[in-house]
């Protein structure tokens, strides 16, 4: 038999797929399903953000020789009342396996075309195989008509008392203050709550979370999926209210969970925020930036996606984040670095090239 070579990981630099092609799955996640690793992440064209393709899928045995899956939700090219309409934007997907309906669930960030950023919302596709074809299910905002199940009777007097036309002016310190009591929330809720950047969590006990940057990405939410994970239950909580984080990434160590996100600066990076919970619905701690070293405060160029627990080792975390180049969409880079811990609290140093062997036992 052949001996594996350890491949080593080079963040920044161009990664080719089985076929000598830069890697095409950005704002990607994970899934770890019967022995192989399935990198999920967004087709970028080399002039536009937008969706032009689809979301993309490739496997791997060892997480460093990856196959290209194809594209296993396209974008739609001839109805022009799909939501996925070529030209549209699709972001972030994340997949979850589903081992009582035996589907994988797919969950990404939907915007309709020729509208911005405005529409907000979440999708759904589901397919009986992780290399698809997903069927697309649907979209829209989040959970309608209902508030925060832990919100207190002292809130929601509060929330009552918010009239958008006292905070015309964003930014103040009132205007702060008001956001962080529910202002959009309270705007959005016969409509549903807004979701952006998003990102999908599966608990030790089968339950899953959706959780995402909403309230005009001022405020992140975490939303508890259904069983079948292809609709929301209406339980939610707000996290981090008028924090202005993007780019969610979430693990659970001994206990604990930790959530790295991003701040909102579009496709320039910032520095990384990262909250501790001793639940998935908090009380959530903030800490300083996770980051170490040279250009930690820019995240090192990139901007979180994913947080992956390598299957059946300890200690085994790999933070994957994206380097975008707006200008040219297609030439992202890649960032997968390991979190190390000390003290119990993680930290992400850069590395320019490591094995995945020397850091995960
Ligand atoms: C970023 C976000 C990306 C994308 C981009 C658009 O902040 O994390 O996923 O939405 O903005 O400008």
């Amino acid at each position: 038999m052949q001996k594996e070579t350890v491949k080593p990981i080079r963040s920044g630099e161009i990664w080719p797929d089985n076929q000598g092609v830069h890697i095409n799955a950005h704002g990607g996640g994970m899934l770890y399903y019967k022995g192989t690793y399935y990198w999920y992440g967004e087709n970028k064209s080399d002039s536009t953000s937008k969706a032009m393709v689809g979301i993309m899928c490739y496997s791997s045995q060892n997480l460093t020789d990856w196959k290209n899956e194809g594209t296993v939700l396209p974008v739609e090219l001839n109805d022009t009342t799909s939501d996925i309409i070529q030209g549209c934007v699709m972001e972030r997907p994340k997949v979850l396996y589903n081992a009582k309906t035996r589907k994988f669930v797919m969950w990404f960030h939907l915007e309709l075309k020729g509208k911005g950023y405005a529409a907000a919302r979440s999708a759904v596709a589901v397919s009986d195989s992780p290399t698809g074809p997903f069927q697309y299910l649907r979209s829209g905002r989040i959970n309608p008509g209902i508030l925060p199940f832990d919100m207190t009777a002292g809130q929601r007097s509060i929330l009552d008392t918010l009239q958008p036309e006292h905070f015309r002016e964003w930014w103040t310190p009132d205007w702060y203050k008001a956001v962080t009591e529910g202002l959009f929330l309270k705007r959005d809720l016969q409509g549903g709550q807004m979701a952006r950047d998003m990102q999908l969590f599966v608990d030790d006990d089968g339950k899953a979370y959706h959780i995402y940057s909403s309230e005009d990405n001022l405020t992140l939410q975490i939303a508890e999926l259904s069983e079948d994970y292809l609709s929301h239950t209406g339980k939610y909580a707000r996290m981090a209210p008028a924090g202005h984080n993007e780019a969610p990434a979430i693990f659970k160590k001994d206990g604990i969970y930790w959530m790295i996100t991003s701040g909102c600066t579009g496709w320039a990076p910032n520095e990384a925020r990262m909250f501790s919970a001793p639940g998935i619905w908090g009380p959530w701690t903030q800490h300083p930036n996770p980051c170490i070293g040279p250009n930690a405060e820019l995240t090192f160029g990139g901007q979180s996606t994913f947080v992956l627990k390598v299957p059946g080792k300890d200690n085994a975390y790999l933070f994957m984040a994206d380097i975008w180049r707006p200008k040219k969409p297609s030439d992202a880079r890649y960032i997968w670095l390991p979190i190390q811990f000390k003290n119990g609290i993680p930290y992400i140093e850069w590395m320019d090239s490591w094995t995945l062997d020397s850091f995960f036992e």
